[in-house]
């Protein structure tokens, strides 16, 4: 049932995407335009549209038809700080890449580490998070470090740093590996007992330790895990929108708003 919901979910916002069609360049048609966003002002100033993969709680998660979450209140906060209209929609992981470079999508805020690689293909604004890999175990595991999640299952996200991380350690056609589409699909595979580990941005680990209970699951740091930073990703060249995102999060930054939105969700 799940899987349907979520794959009617993905449909619906993907004939969305089809049927907005936006992209920098082309005017967009004016229907659903900014519905999402009540407080969007009138006018034809354009709505930029944001893809996030919306399971990654407490990033971003869908909730009772509406994305909620740190990233969503971030990029609230920017688009407030600068007059901007935007209109958030779930893509997924894999289509949010595809959708910038199709430029289905303007941009992209989904707990997205800044790296060399991406940055081949895609800028970033400046960052507004920083995170770090987490190891997620059964209370019972004997693991302490990544090294002896050697010759185990274990469950990544596919094309996420959590996935680079665990490639670094064991070779990237390490057998034990098991991509993902979703985070939570590799959460669930552990309580089921699928996977030994799964490895994952610190936030999400921490999010799940407390719902799935302390008392089951465990989690693990390892002195090799560096931090990383989120930031909000464009297509390559897109500087007028990067130079935009990166006034609103200065002036986030200044005013504190940025800053209580972390003690909200992180209480730190
Ligand atoms: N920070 C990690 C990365 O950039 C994982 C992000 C996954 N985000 C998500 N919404 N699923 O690779």
């Amino acid at each position: 049932m799940k899987k349907f919901l979520v794959s009617a979910a993905l449909l619906l916002s993907m004939t969305g995407l089809a049927a907005c069609g936006s992209s920098s360049s082309a005017p967009a048609p004016s229907q659903d335009q900014g519905k999402q966003n009540a407080a969007a002002p009138a006018g034809d100033q354009k709505v930029i549209q944001v893809g996030t993969d919306a399971e990654y709680p407490p990033f971003e998660k869908q909730e009772g038809g509406k994305i909620v979450g740190f990233d969503v209140d971030v990029l609230n906060a920017v688009a407030q700080a600068e007059g901007m209209k935007v209109n958030i929609q779930h893509t997924g992981w894999d289509p949010l890449f595809d959708g910038i470079d199709k430029g289905k999508v303007d941009m992209g805020i989904s707990a997205i580490t800044i790296n060399d690689d991406r940055k081949k293909t895609y800028d970033f604004s400046d960052p507004y998070f920083e995170a770090k890999q987490l190891i997620l175990v059964p209370k019972t595991s004997t693991v302490t470090k990544l090294t002896d999640l050697k010759g185990k299952k274990i469950g990544v996200q596919s094309a996420t740093t959590g996935e680079t991380v665990v490639q670094q350690a064991f070779g990237k056609t390490y057998q034990g590996i098991k991509g993902y589409d979703d985070t939570p699909a590799a959460i669930d595979d552990l309580t089921n007992g699928r996977v030994d580990a799964v490895v994952a941005d610190n936030g999400v680990v921490l999010e799940y330790v407390k719902k799935l209970g302390g008392d089951k699951f465990k989690i693990v740091d390892d002195p090799s895990f560096k931090p990383e930073y989120y930031g909000m990703m464009v297509k390559k060249g897109n500087s007028a929108l990067v130079a935009k995102i990166n006034d609103g999060l200065k002036k986030i930054k200044a005013d504190g708003k940025l800053d209580a939105l972390h003690k909200q969700y992180f209480g730190k």
